[in-house]
């Protein structure tokens, strides 16, 4: 995720899924308060891997009663087991890129790789954003040594008392989601419960408006919130609707329903608010909560606000129903609205609707373009297949008479985006996919007779300096994707996907001195590249890419959402707070 942008995914069955006695017997995700469990599921795994005594079980279910084997009436769900190979070199990329921001840059929020120095998002100095963002990744992968420093940085030398404009949904996702997660992996390590409590007590005025709606900006130290310079008086629906689970995970654990009245407060003001359906502009009056006529997208400002009507739902164990009824009639308003075929090669993409005056009305028309940070939806639409449209346990990969009919074609549209992205990464120069992607259309004319592909990348041709769109900025929407698509599959060709993408990232962004840093322009193998390493390649592109080639009990889907960005939070079931309204 991103400035003004975000993505990511998770999932849980609970009902549906493998029966709870057999998921009992299954090791939890390390955690370094159980050395010896973590042990053992990395031996387990090396025996799974070695043997492949797993993967080979095909057509038969175990019965987790009496141990006997039967033939497959039940869900079929073969055990994914460990690569782990190809999960050590991720793991390598991970502590070369992180080496060489605590060599160079330790304490600074962003890391520069090319001038091996750091940087800081406000002039009132660092407040850890790598190293909270960080955190996770390194107890997932096992990384002690890593951690601890990690750890002691943050004990001895973070404070949130900054007299800087900080933007509110950019340190709710990375530094307060980064510390509720280190804290339920570090099993409940108090430190970061007290830090999270801090800032979040710091964010909270930003909510302080007559329509709930959160500022786009928090001053820490004065406790108050600032708009946007750039849009006075407004604020980015994806922003404003990607801060629950955060706050939500943080009411649960202190028992303080402020923070949970906060965040719920704004999903009711999003949901009076809808004029046109489901499919909601990116800008909201902070003062009335009204929408303005804006773009209507799944990528930049849209983003996360779809991501998180599911994970809303799932994170209380699908206890709250307005969720459930939100997310698909939306995700039916997206087939109807924005789904459209590419001219050459017939890739399913998504199109943005522009406001825009005719004949004396207003009206929509589409703009055919995709983010890259639209990508995280293929995973997530296969997640909200098989949880909110499960008609019963399901399969890996579910079986059609498994999933209702609406799920059935989420779960279809959701694999077929996935391919598109992948095709913006395999058939660039580089491997890697530009940050956003324009589709041909019958406007084009003549020049559709010379296209191979259904997509171009505007403006990358003006040599020395290409369009904003022609970069690859480390990104983990697509990796993301591919983790839940494999999860959910057992299908090996998503870890083949993801095993490419993380070539040419070892190919075109590993820097030589230490570090990763982005590309210019990912139509030109020769191109140069930019001196900024995103907070998010740590925290998101490799821990996904980890995930991918981990086994299934490495955080499972049913019993985490990660937020957006990859922060994994436990699912738990709310006992008096739920959304009703
Ligand atoms: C970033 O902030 C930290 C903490 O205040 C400070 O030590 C460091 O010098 C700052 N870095 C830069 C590049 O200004
Ligand atoms: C953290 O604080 C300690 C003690 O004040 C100081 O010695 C150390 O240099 C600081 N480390 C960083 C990276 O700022
Ligand atoms: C979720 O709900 C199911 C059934 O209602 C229950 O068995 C399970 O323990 C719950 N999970 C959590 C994490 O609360």
């Amino acid at each position: 995720m991103a400035a003004a942008e975000s993505v990511s995914q998770e999932k849980t069955p609970a009902t549906a899924g493998q029966d709870e006695s057999s998921q009992e017997n299954l090791p939890p995700p390390p955690t370094f308060g159980k050395t010896s469990l973590f042990i053992l599921v990395i031996a387990l795994a090396v025996y799974a891997y070695q043997t492949n005594v797993f993967s080979i079980w095909s057509g038969v279910v175990r019965d987790s009663h009496t141990g006997v084997e039967s033939p497959a009436t039940k869900p079929y769900q073969p055990y994914l087991s460990t690569d782990i190979a190809k999960r050590d070199e991720i793991v390598e990329a991970f502590k070369y890129a992180w080496g060489a921001y605590e060599r160079d840059a330790m304490g600074d929020d962003e890391y520069k790789p090319l001038t091996k120095s750091g940087s800081n998002l406000t002039e009132a100095g660092g407040i850890g954003f790598t190293i909270i963002d960080s955190l996770d990744t390194m107890q997932i992968m096992g990384l002690e040594d890593e951690y601890k420093r990690a750890r002691e940085w943050i004990a001895m030398n973070m404070t949130f008392d900054k007299d800087g404009h900080f933007n509110t949904f950019e340190t709710t996702i990375r530094i307060l989601g980064g510390l509720l997660s280190a804290y339920h992996l570090s099993d409940e390590d108090a430190m970061y419960l007290e830090k999270a409590i801090d800032l979040a007590d710091r964010i909270l005025p930003a909510f302080d408006t007559p329509s709930g709606l959160p500022r786009s900006q928090i001053n820490l130290q004065d406790r108050t919130g600032i708009d946007d310079p750039n849009v006075p008086g407004l604020v980015s629906t994806a922003e404003a609707s990607t801060l629950q689970l955060e706050l939500k995970y943080l009411s649960f654990l202190t028992d303080n329903d402020e923070y949970w009245e906060k965040a719920e407060k704004v999903m009711k003001t999003i949901k009076d608010e809808r004029i046109s359906g489901p499919l909601v502009p990116i800008y909201m009056n902070a003062q009335t909560g009204e929408f303005m006529l804006s773009e209507i997208r799944l990528g930049s400002r849209g983003d996360s606000y779809y991501e998180y009507l599911l994970k809303q739902y799932l994170q209380t164990n699908r206890s709250e129903e307005v969720y459930r009824e939100m997310y698909t009639e939306t995700m039916a308003a997206i087939h109807d609205a924005l789904i459209k075929r590419g001219l050459i090669q017939g890739h399913t993409y998504t199109a943005e609707l522009v406001p825009i005056r005719k004949d004396g009305q207003s009206a929509w028309r589409h703009s055919h373009k995709q983010d890259h940070l639209v990508c995280f939806l293929g995973g997530s639409l296969m997640l909200g297949a098989i949880t909110t449209g499960a008609t019963g346990p399901v399969s890996v990969p579910p079986k059609p008479s498994e999933l209702s009919e609406a799920a059935q074609k989420d779960w279809l549209l959701g694999s077929e985006l996935i391919e598109t992205c992948m095709d913006t990464y395999t058939s660039s120069a580089t491997g890697l996919s530009p940050e956003i992607a324009h589709f041909w259309t019958e406007n084009h004319g003549k020049l559709l007779e010379r296209q191979k592909r259904d997509w171009y990348v505007k403006g990358n041709d003006f040599p020395g300096q290409p369009s904003y769109d022609a970069r690859y900025i480390l990104r983990p929407e697509t990796i993301e994707s591919l983790f839940i698509a494999y999860r959910l599959t057992g299908d090996d060709k998503y870890r083949e996907y993801g095993w490419n993408i993380f070539q040419a990232i070892q190919k075109y962004c590993r820097v030589e001195s230490g570090g990763y840093a982005s590309l210019l322009n990912v139509e030109n193998v020769r191109s140069i590249k930019m001196d900024k390493m995103e907070t998010f390649f740590l925290s998101e592109t490799l821990k996904y890419l980890y995930l991918l080639f981990s086994d299934e009990t490495v955080i499972p889907l049913d019993k985490y959402v990660f937020n957006t960005e990859a922060h994994p939070l436990p699912i738990f079931t709310p006992s008096v707070r739920t959304g009703t309204f």
